[in-house]
């Protein structure tokens, strides 16, 4: 065994897993361009300022979980633990907030979080993200929540509940946070839990232990405390949503991990997945342009997990994709079958077909072996009296079912065994 190790807490993804990896990364994409989003391709780390300010000083992520080092020239940088704060960044740089508006983005890739690992929690994860930018219209939320209903429905998935709440806005949230740290400080709680009452008092509203949800069984709830335009804002949202035929209900105790949440945020919570049950979330982030030295202008996005959306389909028996690494498997015995079937090889790929080949002159049955565990549809084999007849055989492994095609017209004969155009 190599002394080499991959670092603690990251899944790699290998054929035949790798196949429905990719394949539910593509399906939220999917969903994505088809309401007419753009690829943006960023960088994986970026100055560390830029989260401390975007995410959150006081925020998990910033303050126990980011990859940070200083590089060769002494300046501190961190891996990217979320997607929102370089997506805005470049959005501000290189001018694209001052074109056509909305701003509508999405990417795809790797996040870092040095956060304890366990199933489902990761310290590299994978994430599908789209961002609108520059519009402040309650239509643009539900569009964006029903992008990641739709990719995960897309996939077959059906367990999963989509959570909703507005956390309001700096006309109303500040109220609302003081009364509900009035509330707090009244309640006999544990020293860390007053403390984080006085830095992030909603957080307490998350807290899991029974008795002190009990306590909190009557904390005023933001909900509660939304300004008129808030609420208006909140309802225009569900009603969209429910127009769009998207299901959801309100979880008025939500609370989200990074600090630039304004009015709508939403979660995608899997009930098989154990405690690391959020498949993705998101929201608006009205502030965080100007908070990044941009202009005044609102945004709403997602981060969709793809790790834990892969999870979620191995959990339901789902298989997202088609894990076959190929549709055609040859089999030659002999250099001469070996010699014919590889310009076949290539003449068949070039046709679009996905063709193998069993390399290294095995015999025939660890060749088929081979084929079998390819995932390939049919076996091409050929064997030396074959080539004398000027046929190839081609076994539909499934059933075993064998027929004699002739060498010349292989192609045209594969295509067509394959259900595809022989012309
Ligand atoms: P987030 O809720 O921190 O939001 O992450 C989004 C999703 O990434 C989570 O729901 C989860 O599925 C996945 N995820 C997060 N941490 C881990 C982990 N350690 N291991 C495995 N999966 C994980 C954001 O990142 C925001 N940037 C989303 C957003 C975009 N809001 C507005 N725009």
């Amino acid at each position: 065994m190599s002394v080499f190790t991959a670092p603690k807490g990251i899944p790699e993804y290998f054929p035949p897993n790798s196949a429905a990896f990719l394949a539910v990364r593509e399906k939220l994409v999917g969903a994505a361009r088809r309401a007419g989003y753009g690829y943006v391709e960023l960088p994986i780390f970026e100055d560390t300022t830029l989260f401390a300010r975007g995410v959150g000083e006081s925020t998990d992520v910033v303050t126990k979980e980011m990859y940070t080092f200083a590089d060769r020239g002494g300046r501190s940088v961190t891996l990217r633990p979320e997607g929102t704060a370089g997506v805005m960044r470049a959005v501000i740089e290189h001018g694209l907030d001052r074109g056509q508006l909305p701003v509508k983005l999405y990417y795809a890739g790797p996040f870092f979080r040095y956060e304890r690992p366990q199933a489902g929690r990761y310290r590299q994860l994978q994430q599908v993200g789209v961002e609108a930018i520059g519009v402040d219209d309650p239509a643009l939320d539900a569009e964006v929540i029903a992008i990641a209903d739709t990719g995960f429905r897309d996939l077959g998935l059906s367990g999963y509940r989509l959570e909703i709440t507005s956390l309001g806005d700096a006309s109303c949230r500040p109220q609302y946070r003081a009364e509900l740290q009035d509330f707090l400080r009244k309640l006999p709680l544990d020293d860390e839990t007053r403390q984080r009452a006085e830095i992030n008092p909603l957080r307490v509203l998350d807290d899991k232990r029974p008795d002190v949800r009990e306590l909190l069984a009557d904390a005023p709830l933001m909900v509660d405390h939304l300004s008129p335009e808030c609420r208006e804002h909140y309802e225009q949202v569900k009603g969209h949503l429910t127009d769009l035929g998207v299901k959801f209900v309100e979880n008025p105790r939500m609370v989200r991990g990074l600090d630039y949440y304004t009015k709508t945020t939403f979660e995608f919570v899997h009930d098989g997945l154990g405690a690391q049950s959020g498949i993705g979330g998101g929201g608006r982030y009205d502030g965080l342009m100007a908070e990044l030295g941009g202009q005044p202008l609102s945004g709403v996005g997602f981060g969709l997990g793809v790790d834990r959306t892969l999870l979620a389909c191995e959990v339901e028996g789902v298989t997202p994709g088609d894990t076959a690494r190929c549709d055609v498997f040859c089999v030659p015995l002999g250099d001469a079958a070996k010699a014919r079937l590889v310009a076949l090889a290539g003449q068949l790929r070039a046709r679009g077909v996905r063709v193998d080949l069993a390399y290294g002159g095995k015999g025939l049955k660890g060749a088929m072996k081979a084929a079998d565990r390819s995932g390939a549809r049919f076996a091409l084999v050929v064997g030396e009296r074959d080539l004398a007849e000027g046929n190839a055989q081609l076994k539909e492994l499934s059933t075993g079912e064998q027929r004699a095609l002739p060498l010349d017209g292989a192609v045209t004969g594969v295509l067509r065994a394959l259900g595809g155009s022989d012309t």
